[in-house]
């Protein structure tokens, strides 16, 4: 992800008209070897083994971190006390209360901040909000969503910061995207009932090893969701599905019309606008109609990609950083979906629905 937001920074001026462009100015990695290979690699100007000095150094305007999830508080906190813009990775933080002591500690601080929920950049999904909030399919009456993905589906997967019983798990980590996306489409949350299960009991305890150690984590978890404006609704959380590669995928129905979507062909929207004797979802494929995706390519079938997405969160933290309104999601966003997330941990601990 680092390399990803890397080459989303050098590549967003060339793409978008912003009132500043962005120098690469220092990388952090946890050794002096990895971050001046990164930094070469990725044409940083200079580099440090200590995010701390990243942080102090007056150069740096923008910190994005893209560190492994129990990182993201303690160099937040101190780019924030800093006074600099934060561009965090999702998981916000590995609890939700230190999501919210982030979020509280930036809303004082007054500075900016963003969340790395790309595929809400997406003009397809930007799209079926404009659908969804032009009244086109009506009351929204249920959200069916899965972020599935296999990466972890063989047992021999081993364990890493996305394993750690402190804030990691499929739900955690990319069951934050699905629920991002719930939010973005279909309103706050309101009560959950969850099923977390952990397929494989043990996993090698790093890359490489025959040892291995238990998985205290879920590897898939399933959730019932209520909505404040009374829709229904479920999600799914997969890191061990089977054939799927990136299957954030979702279908949302109205009183009057639905709409489907799938990030396996995420330059394409499916809508069903309740024409009658005309059943059947419309495809509606991407193009400059449907912005920025203009910024990239002016014809329509030629496709944005997933890095295209960081490169649109990169120019709208740009615009934001040098004075235009933010369109998160912010901190406070992050937190309220990592509050939902731990609210299903807890349902699916206690066995009932849990309020939020
Ligand atoms: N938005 C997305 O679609 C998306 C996709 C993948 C990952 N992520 C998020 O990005 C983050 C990183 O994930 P990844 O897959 O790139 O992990 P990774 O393990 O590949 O990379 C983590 C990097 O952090 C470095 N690091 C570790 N300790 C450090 C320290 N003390 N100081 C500085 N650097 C340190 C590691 O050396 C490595 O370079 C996670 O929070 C993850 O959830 C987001």
């Amino acid at each position: 992800m680092g390399r990803c937001h890397a080459n989303a920074f050098r590549a967003v001026a060339g793409l978008f008209d912003l009132p500043l462009e962005p120098k690469l100015t220092i990388l952090a990695d946890a050794t002096d070897d990895l971050a001046r290979r990164g930094a070469d690699a990725l044409g940083f100007a200079r580099f440090t083994a200590d995010w701390q000095a990243l942080i102090d150094d007056p150069e740096v305007g923008i910190v994005a971190i893209t560190a492994p999830n129990l990182l993201h508080a303690p160099i937040s906190m101190a780019a924030i006390a800093a006074g600099k813009t934060v561009y965090c990775e999702k998981p916000l933080s590995t609890t939700a209360a230190s999501a919210l002591e982030m979020t509280e500690a930036a809303e004082a601080a007054g500075v900016i901040t963003m969340v790395g929920f790309n595929f809400l950049r997406n003009p397809m999904i930007r799209l079926a909000r404009e659908i969804i909030t032009s009244g086109e399919i009506g009351d929204i009456t249920g959200f069916r969503g899965r972020h599935a993905e296999n990466y972890m589906a063989s047992p021999d997967a081993p364990h890493s910061f996305r394993t750690d019983p402190a804030g990691g798990g499929a739900l955690t980590d990319i069951g934050s995207h699905i629920t991002s996306m719930a939010r973005y489409l279909a309103g706050p949350i309101t009560e959950v009932i969850a099923d977390c299960q952990t397929i494989f009991p043990t996993r090698p305890v790093a890359p490489g090893h025959t040892r291995r150690a238990p998985v205290q984590v879920d590897d898939m978890t399933h959730a019932l969701l209520r909505f404040e404006n009374g829709a229904a609704g479920s999600i799914e959380a997969n890191w061990a599905a089977t054939a799927r590669t990136l299957d954030l995928s979702w279908e949302i129905t109205g009183t009057r019309g639905a709409l489907a979507f799938s990030q396996e062909r995420m330059n394409e929207l499916h809508l069903w606008s309740g024409t009658r004797g005309r059943n059947g979802y419309t495809r509606i494929e991407a193009g400059p109609d449907h912005p920025p995706y203009g910024a990239f390519c002016p014809a329509p079938g030629h496709h944005l990609g997933f890095n295209d997405l960081k490169v649109i969160e990169v120019a709208e933290l740009i615009a934001a950083h040098a004075g235009t309104e933010n369109p998160g999601p912010d901190f406070r966003e992050a937190y309220e979906v990592q509050r939902s997330i731990e609210a299903m941990q807890r349902s699916a601990r206690s066995g009932a629905w849990v309020k939020l």
